[in-house]
């Protein structure tokens, strides 16, 4: 590890600290503090993932500049905007902060949201740039934490947020991991298989989050063949924090534990949910869809589970549903 790696770090140590120190000990955090509380977030917890608060105040720039720390350290940091005079002004400003840390636990980086997204159009979540320290496509929320559980639970659980990972760990589950807003990428796919053998997949319960679901499943399906998947679908509307706020910690725990299907599954009751099947018309989309997808199934059982689900659903004969999909298997060739 070089010395600007090491300096960087400390930055971002120190910036952490003082963001803390904001939030729970002075006049300025108040509104934040109360916003996570009323978000259910307690006092351990927020020490636990060390939140902290960037007030509207300036707040980094003149502390680094007191301790005389080197400008083009401070420039490459990513935690300052540089205006036309070359000036550092603090990049995070009125925001929420989470430390986002490397597989070491290491502070690299930082997301900040905003206590409301009410009448504004800046984004709700803000994340450091891109810096020698911090390549965000080569980072995980909580994995620091979540590496060491999954090595007892060999599972780890894939959320869409950060405070979808908090909400797990305050219901004990703290084999929770984010990506940073975006798709998951090949290289944190690297990461996680490195370290578990089976992974969840839990994303929100609305459009966007189903999606990604697919998306995640595929992308995964093509880059590793030793993770195995399940799927965890939530409720319509509601995403895991707000289901934990809803339904408390053994609720929680239990959906996360009784909703897991498997990815076929997932697939299976995602492409029907907006069909209408008792039309003839739509079932016999959902069966040619059903049957694109089934007929991918490596296993020869796995494939047999699910042709017989059809059978039996939809009262059909299984030498015509096989049928079926050998032609759909011709056709896309
Ligand atoms: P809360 O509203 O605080 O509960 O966050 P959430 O995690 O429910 O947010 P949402 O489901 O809207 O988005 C999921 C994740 O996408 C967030 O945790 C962020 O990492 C990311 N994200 C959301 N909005 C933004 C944005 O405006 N900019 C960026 N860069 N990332 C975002
Ligand atoms: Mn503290
Ligand atoms: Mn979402
Ligand atoms: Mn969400
Ligand atoms: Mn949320």
């Amino acid at each position: 590890q070089n010395s600007t790696t090491q300096t960087l770090i400390d930055l971002h140590e120190q910036a952490a600290k003082l963001y803390h120190h904001i939030l729970v000990n002075t006049q300025a955090g108040k509104q934040a503090l109360n916003y996570l509380q009323k978000r259910g977030l307690s006092a351990d917890i927020i020490d636990q993932f060390n939140i902290g608060f960037a007030p509207a105040q300036r707040l980094l720039s003149p502390f680094f500049k007191e301790k005389d720390i080197d400008y083009q350290m401070l420039r490459q940091s990513g935690l300052f905007i540089e205006d036309q005079e070359g000036k550092l002004r603090d990049r995070f400003v009125d925001r929420v902060m989470f430390p986002i840390k490397n597989s070491q636990g290491k502070i690299i980086a930082f997301s900040g949201r905003l206590l409301s997204t009410e009448n504004t159009d800046m984004p709700k979540y803000l994340n450091s740039p891109e810096t020698t320290i911090f390549n965000k496509r080569k980072v995980l929320f909580n994995f620091d934490i979540a590496r060491k559980s999954a090595r007892k639970e060999q599972k780890m659980i894939l959320f869409e947020g950060f405070m979808d990972v908090i909400a797990a760990y305050r219901a004990g589950v703290i084999n929770g991991i984010a990506s940073m807003g975006t798709s998951l990428t090949e290289e944190q796919i690297n990461m996680i298989e490195r370290v578990t053998s089976h992974l969840d997949v839990c994303y929100d319960g609305d459009a966007a989050g189903q999606n990604a679901i697919n998306r995640a499943v595929a992308l995964i399906g093509t880059q590793s063949s030793r993770l195995e998947l399940g799927v965890v679908a939530m409720p319509v509307g509601v995403d895991p924090d707000e289901y934990l706020q809803q339904n408390g910690p053994e609720k929680f725990q239990q959906w996360l534990k009784d909703a897991v299907e498997t990815p076929v599954a997932f697939t299976l009751h995602f492409l029907r949910q907006d069909l209408n099947l008792d039309n003839e018309a739509d079932q016999l989309k959902y069966l040619n869809s059903a049957l694109r997808v089934i007929a991918k199934v490596q296993s020869p059982l796995e494939q047999d589970v699910y042709l017989n689900q059809l059978v039996s659903e939809f009262q059909l004969n299984k030498e015509s549903l096989q049928a079926q999909m050998q032609q759909i298997v011709r056709q896309t060739a």
